[in-house]
């Protein structure tokens, strides 16, 4: 056993929506890598958790019928069933909803408050007097004070990409009870980072980042560091704050030290020392993998809390770049949000882990998902190039030599030089060079075939006394096979155990001094791997738009998503919504289904025909409201110019309706 002890964590998933693609390129990059320390020998513990807490989480619970604690139970089985499937090993996976992360967030928050590096101030904040809550800028909506765009969230405007604050807003109301908010007062609390600028500066630049992480900390650092905000006001999901009754911790301060939390709870069941890892002279490493969105939180926030509540500091930040499928963003309506289950119900797994390593490095570039790399490279290099080498070879160990190894190896140099391969791949997996280290090892697959190619054992069969020969060259390349397995095994965990029982050895350790298999009996050689099947990839995008469709049928449904077949926001942007009073309603000579309907919509009045005809005489329409498309072109119509279009809801026949008349809504009011 090595000298060195690890703790590993990925950044903890919320716990209000399942796991995709996205997430898992940081859990598949986490788990390859605490493989490969664990199979070098070193002492490593990989925990993680559901980040549980905050004001999305309560609504969604509210939304569903059931209490926040239901809800995060569920997901929490949900996100680590895709977990393990996708072999990502957790040694501990815990919740932020816990007494650990209670009892520490407490302490943490005492200890900065005792030395001085929490302070309160009241502000003013907008607020919803239906629900009666506090409303962060991203559940405000309204138009953009710059272009007018409808829609926009309380902070920046996505059609125009102006930022602003919600009191800019125009026509502002509450995206969750649709309420004008009213201005608030309430008290906050303070977590003093300026206090911590010396600190940050040194610790930014003592290695613990990556080059571009500490370039942009830099500018940070150089802007000035802001008090940050870590209390929310009841009603809130989360955390009490100790000495202030009805504030709570905002999710963001106990989510990291739900690190901690994860892993005393760890600590609890094994009998570990917590201290050994967290104590401000603990020896053991300490790295967080994360995305690159949440560096500010990792590199300045949490190493000052450390700091500040005197525990230990990270080792180091390990931050990676987003996921595009197909040269895009993933987006729901081609397809590509894919989720973990949908591919799980597909696809091995293991495709997956091997085509992220190869895309991967140490770097915060984003990587591609493109589909047909992926199936080229799957197929070619671990179906063409590994696998073959054992299924090319095992039949004749098998046939003609019992399933036993010749008793001498033919090529000691060869099976060297893939020994000797050990430490640059080692390297690679150690600095996260993923990538690189997957080049590396197929260029030993190539090696092993090419050596195989030039023997030419499926001739040596057919010659007369060469039956030792082939022995030998058959058996060199099953030991080849399994240097080329123990190196995949970080990336490839289950196919390497597979190769464990075909090959009728222990699981192998990293090869540092790996003598070739000798007069060994092996097992009869199964299948590793299948070749990836283009309509698998059709199908789970298939899925995923049907999941999409779905779920917008039942808006119960976790992952429930508004949007069905997506246009861009800039398209609805464009549409000027209003509600229109229905003046007048005739029939029309000659038309089955359409009312012509004279409608006030506050500034004018519009001809518009409807097809509502089967639900409405045309007298019961007079005086109701309705949705109007205020700026649709006027088309021409057999009958006449329509000016508009009416909004109407339903299945159709006599079940159509438009809105019925509301003592707040006023012909003109424009729809949010
Ligand atoms: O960005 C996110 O998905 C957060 N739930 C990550 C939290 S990481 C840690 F700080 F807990
Ligand atoms: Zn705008």
């Amino acid at each position: 056993m090595s000298d060195r002890k690890i703790l590993v964590t990925s950044a903890l998933p919320y716990a209000n929506g399942p796991i995709h693609l996205g997430h898992l390129v940081e859990y598949i990059q986490t788990d390859i890598w605490v493989r490969f320390q664990k199979q070098r020998g070193n002492l490593c513990y990989f925990v993680c958790a559901d980040d549980t807490h905050g004001t999305p989480i309560m609504l969604r619970a509210d939304r569903e019928g059931i209490s926040p604690e239901q809800l995060i139970a569920q997901v929490g089985k949900e996100h680590l069933a895709d977990f393990t499937e996708f072999g990502v090993a957790f040694d501990n996976y815990h919740s932020t909803h816990s007494d650990e992360n209670k009892a520490y967030s407490t302490l943490i928050y005492e200890r900065l408050r005792d030395a001085g590096h929490i302070s309160s101030r009241t502000i003013t904040q907008a607020f919803d007097p239906i629900k009666n809550m506090f409303l962060s800028d991203r559940f405000i909506k309204g138009e953009c004070p710059k272009c007018g765009a409808l829609d926009q969230y309380g902070d920046s405007c996505e059609a125009c990409g102006a930022t602003y604050s919600p009191t800019e807003l125009k026509n502002a109301v509450s995206a969750i009870s649709g309420a004008k908010p009213v201005a608030k007062d309430s008290v906050h609390y303070f977590f003093d980072l300026a206090n911590f600028t010396d600190m940050l500066r040194d610790w930014t630049c003592a290695g613990h980042l990556q080059p571009e992480v500490r370039n942009k900390l830099a500018e940070w650092l150089e802007g000035g560091l802001q008090q940050w905000d870590i209390s929310r006001d009841a009603p809130y999901f989360g955390f009490e704050i100790p000495d202030a009754p009805g504030k709570y911790f905002y999710v963001w301060l106990d989510a990291p030290i739900g690190y901690m939390a994860s892993f005393k709870n760890l600590c609890d069941k094994k009998g570990l020392d917590f201290n050994e890892f967290w104590s401000k002279n603990s020896d053991a490493e300490l790295y967080h993998f994360i995305g690159k969105d949440i560096i500010y939180f990792h590199a300045l926030f949490w190493p000052a809390m450390l700091s500040g509540a005197h525990f230990r500091t990270p080792s180091a930040i390990f931050a990676h770049g987003f996921l595009t499928v197909n040269g895009e963003k993933m987006s729901k309506s081609r397809g590509t949000f894919i989720t973990a289950r949908t591919y799980l119900e597909h696809l091995n797994p293991e495709y997956l882990r091997y085509y992220f390593a190869a895309k991967l490095s140490a770097g915060v570039d984003d990587i591609d998902l493109n589909f047909d790399d992926f199936s080229q490279r799957v197929n070619s290099d671990l179906v063409g190039k590994v696998v073959n080498i054992a299924s090319r070879c095992s039949g004749f160990i098998s046939k003609r030599f019992a399933n036993t190894l010749s008793e001498h190896c033919s090529e000691p140099a060869l099976f060297d030089q893939f020994v000797d391969a050990h430490s640059q791949i080692a390297e690679y997996y150690e600095t996260r060079e993923f990538g690189k280290a997957m080049r590396e090892i197929m260029a030993l697959a190539d090696l092993a075939n090419q050596y195989i190619d030039h023997k030419k054992p499926w001739l040596i069969a057919k010659e007369e006394g060469k039956d030792q020969e082939l022995h030998e060259v058959c058996s060199m390349g099953i030991n080849l096979f399994r240097l080329l397995a123990v190196y995949l095994q970080p990336v490839l965990p289950v196919l390497s155990g597979n190769a464990e029982s075909f090959l009728n050895i222990p699981v192998q350790v990293w090869p540092i001094k790996a003598q070739p298999l000798l007069n060994h009996v092996i097992n009869d050689f199964k299948p590793l791997m299948t070749r990836v099947e283009a309509d698998k990839i059709e199908m789970i995008v298939a899925a995923s738009k049907e999941n999409l469709v779905k779920t917008v049928a039942t808006p119960q449904a976790k992952n429930f998503e508004p949007i069905a077949d997506t246009i861009e926001f800039d398209d609805f942007a464009k549409l000027d919504l209003r509600i229109g009073k229905i003046i007048k309603a005739e029939h029309v000579d000659g038309a089955d289904k359409l009312l012509q309907l004279t409608v006030d919509i506050g500034d004018e009045t519009r001809n518009i025909f409807a097809g509502i005809k089967s639900a409405y005489q045309p007298e019961a329409l007079e005086g109701k409201l309705t949705l109007v498309i205020a700026n649709l072109a006027p088309r021409k119509m057999r009958f006449g110019l329509s000016e508009g279009m009416v909004l109407a809801a339903g299945p159709g026949g006599k079940d159509i309706w438009v809105l019925s008349p509301d003592e707040g809504a006023l012909p003109g009011m424009r729809v949010k």
